[in-house]
């Protein structure tokens, strides 16, 4: 079993690379289902979301080939001419529900789908019912038995579509599944992610006809079929925002090369507000921390608002302010697994219903703390870097999920983390 172990106080300085985003990807590999010709993704982050996503898209009978050569990290090629099953097993579904993915470029290309339903994770119960619900209404049945949904169709239908929730991966796979269907579908409350506006355009480049994304309508004219195409991963704003709070719990300066401020707007709105310097330019950021943030209430919202995925960061930063912050979580109804872990360390937090209520503290103190889920694992990652003192963190296989070289990104800058293995079983 791993572990990292951070000693805390050094400023970090100089510049990080941004990988491509892991929630652009999942949609993206799923999509090479869609068409019997190949398809080469280019900025694929080496993450372990993506290789369980790549093992599943195997066992669907896509051949997947990454590139071996320099200069080709990050290039896979995926052929799913000749797809030999329709079922998204347990053991892979269960290490990661965007497996669900899987759902509608199957429903669009093979009229059938038997995924393992994808569980709760520790931030929430996860339903599919909105992805259900939308294929109910271009044509599919389905049935649930044995932890599995079974999804036919004699042929997909274009429908009008409204979802209850702006879900993202619901959104993605109502989207897939429209392209091929025969007519014209409308969804309605759309999610308005970055990543589905890359889904759509990458889509399009294959022949699709899809408008309206990023915002809250799509609309998705069916095609008979779709071709290849070459495409490059959008850089993962999560990360980007990510690494703008460490420079706000560590103090310093940071360079973040690659990263798209314009995906990232309400959550630097909010970071200025707290008293961090960021200049944003064509395809970087900078970030400066001087002195005390100030305390700033966030609610987390569907995107353009204050993304979930952030929230846990920012409550480290929020930790050490000078006042008093509420921060509501409205996306997901458990999503404060890390609030535990933090008042190890020394913050004074409390919980009411959806909001924690955070009272700054002038110093934390490093101690043991576990991960519990990807983003608490970064949020614990920010708070031993911010925190006075050894801290080490457990169950670091979470935030393997969702961050490429962590460790070795913030060592780059000057940051004293480290990964050590302790005899016993992997954890996972
Ligand atoms: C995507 O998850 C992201 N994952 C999540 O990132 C992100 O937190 C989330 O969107 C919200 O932005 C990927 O893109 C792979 P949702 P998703 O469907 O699609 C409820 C990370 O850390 N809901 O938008 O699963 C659901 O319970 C991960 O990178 C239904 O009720 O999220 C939740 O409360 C974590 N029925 C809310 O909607 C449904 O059928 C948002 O879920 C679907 C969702």
């Amino acid at each position: 079993m791993e572990s990292l172990v951070i000693n805390g106080g050094n400023r970090l300085k100089g510049q990080i690379r941004i990988s491509g985003a892991k929630n652009a990807a999942l949609p993206i590999l799923a999509a090479s289902l869609l068409s019997p010709e190949p398809i080469t993704v280019h900025n694929l982050p080496a993450l372990e979301d993506v290789k369980i996503f790549v093992s599943l898209l195997r066992e669907l009978g896509v051949s997947v080939e990454s590139g071996t050569e320099e200069g080709q990290k990050g290039v896979v090629c995926l052929d799913a001419a000749n797809l030999s099953s329709f079922e998204a097993p347990h053991d892979l579904v269960r290490k990661m529900r965007a497996s669900v993915l899987v759902l509608g470029p199957l429903m669009a290309r093979l009229g059938r789908a038997r995924v393992s339903l994808p569980g709760g994770c520790a931030i929430g119960a996860r339903p599919i019912d909105i992805h259900l619900k939308g294929l109910e209404l271009m044509g599919a049945k389905y049935s649930i038995a044995g932890g599995f949904v079974e999804v036919k169709t004699r042929g997909l239908k274009g429908a009008r579509i409204y979802l209850d929730f702006p879900s993202v991966t619901g959104t993605e796979n109502l989207m897939m599944a429209a392209v091929l269907a025969r007519g014209t579908s409308v969804i309605e409350n759309a999610a308005k992610e970055p990543e589905i506006t890359d889904l759509a355009r990458m889509l399009n480049s294959m022949g699709a006809r899809i408008t309206g994304a990023g915002s809250s309508t799509l609309n998705i004219e069916g095609v008979s079929g779709l071709s290849g195409t070459e495409w490059s991963i959008i850089p993962d704003r999560i990360e980007t925002g990510t690494y703008i709070m460490a420079a706000g719990a560590a103090g310093g300066e940071l360079e973040l090369i690659g990263a798209e401020a314009g995906h990232l707007e309400s959550a630097i709105t909010k970071l200025r507000a707290a008293g961090l310097k960021i200049e944003c330019s064509q395809n970087a950021i900078r970030v400066r921390s001087r002195g005390r943030l100030k305390s700033v209430d966030i609610k987390t919202q569907p995107y353009p608002g204050f993304p979930t995925d952030l929230q846990a960061q920012f409550m480290v930063l929020m930790a050490r302010a000078g006042g008093l912050s509420v921060i509501t979580e409205n996306i997901f109804e458990n999503r404060f697994m890390h609030v535990a872990e933090l008042q190890r360390l020394g913050a004074d937090i409390k919980i009411e219903g959806r909001s924690a209520i955070i009272k700054g503290v002038k110093k934390l103190t490093g101690a043991p703390v576990a991960a519990t889920d990807l983003r608490a694992s970064a949020s614990l990652v920010l708070a031993g870097l911010a925190a006075q003192g050894r801290t080490e963190i457990t169950e670091i296989y979470h935030l393997d999920r969702g961050y490429e070289d962590m460790e070795k990104k913030l060592r780059g800058v000057g940051a004293d983390i480290s990964r050590i293995t302790h005899e016993g079983g992997s954890g996972k």
